[in-house]
């Protein structure tokens, strides 16, 4: 049985302040929330007030981003080693907004994930096609390129610290969510690609998140689907009623 698993990506949204005084009344809220996993993941410099407010709490918290080395000379970015002393859990990796505006690649994440699993962290791995791509009929291979970069030389051992995101560059922040039948579809193909490359119990294991557009009006029938096992939200994270209302699908 695999344990649904809600995200809450604030993106280069609420400082500090804003960020701790928000998960205080998250936490009041979802305090009594055991069947289900739930992470918020704030801009770096948030993390740890964040941390600080949700002692003791259960949530979680994640990074946007993690570098693949644990220091050095990367001006402007943060490591996981970091990361983890300050209490994060979750670290999200290849966001198409970071593949789209960061250079970010599946190389890249490749890099970054191996690094997260060497802290004993775990991953969110986002891929997702654009509407270019999903109408000249490459989804598939777009997606397989991504899984295949991505997961390369990550032992099955591994599997367990990560999670899988669908996210549909389309239905990114437009309002414009894929149907649960169409993200289903999709999250099936993922799954099998696990089975392929690994073997069924694995593909059976891991979780697989849907973002795009996801609110509370769409919650339910995305998780009713058989291969849906948890949303990444983006805006609809941003506000205490939507982001519970989605956790408590
Ligand atoms: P929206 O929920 O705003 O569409 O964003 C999705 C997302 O990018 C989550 O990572």
């Amino acid at each position: 049985m695999r344990k649904p698993i809600i995200a809450g990506n604030w993106k280069m949204y609420k400082t500090a302040k804003e960020s701790s005084d928000f998960v205080k009344q998250l936490q009041e809220k979802l305090k009594n929330v055991q069947d289900r996993e739930i992470v918020v993941c704030p801009v770096s410099l948030a993390i740890p007030a964040v941390v600080d407010a949700l002692q003791f709490s259960n949530i979680q918290v994640g990074a946007q981003d993690g570098h693949w080395e644990n220091e050095g000379a990367f001006t402007g970015n943060v490591s996981p080693s970091m990361l983890k002393e300050v209490g994060v859990k979750y670290i999200v990796l290849g966001h198409s907004e970071r593949r789209q505006y960061d250079g970010e690649t599946d190389e890249r994440v490749n890099r970054k994930l191996k690094n997260v699993l060497k802290n004993g962290l775990r991953a969110i791995v986002c891929v997702g096609e654009t509407l270019q791509e999903r109408e000249a009929g490459k989804m598939e291979q777009v997606l397989e390129t991504q899984l295949t970069g991505c997961f390369t030389d990550i032992g099955l051992g591994d599997l367990t610290s990560i999670v899988i995101a669908y996210e549909p560059v389309w239905a990114i922040g437009t309002g414009k969510n894929a149907t649960p039948e169409q993200a289903n579809e999709v999250h099936l193909f993922i799954r099998k690609f696990i089975e392929k490359k690994y073997n069924v119990e694995a593909a059976q294991a891991i979780r697989i998140q849907y973002g795009g557009s996801v609110k509370p009006e769409n919650i339910k029938q995305l998780m009713g689907q058989p291969d849906i096992d948890g949303a990444l939200v983006g805006g609809a994270s941003l506000k205490t009623d939507s982001f519970c209302a989605i956790v408590q699908f």
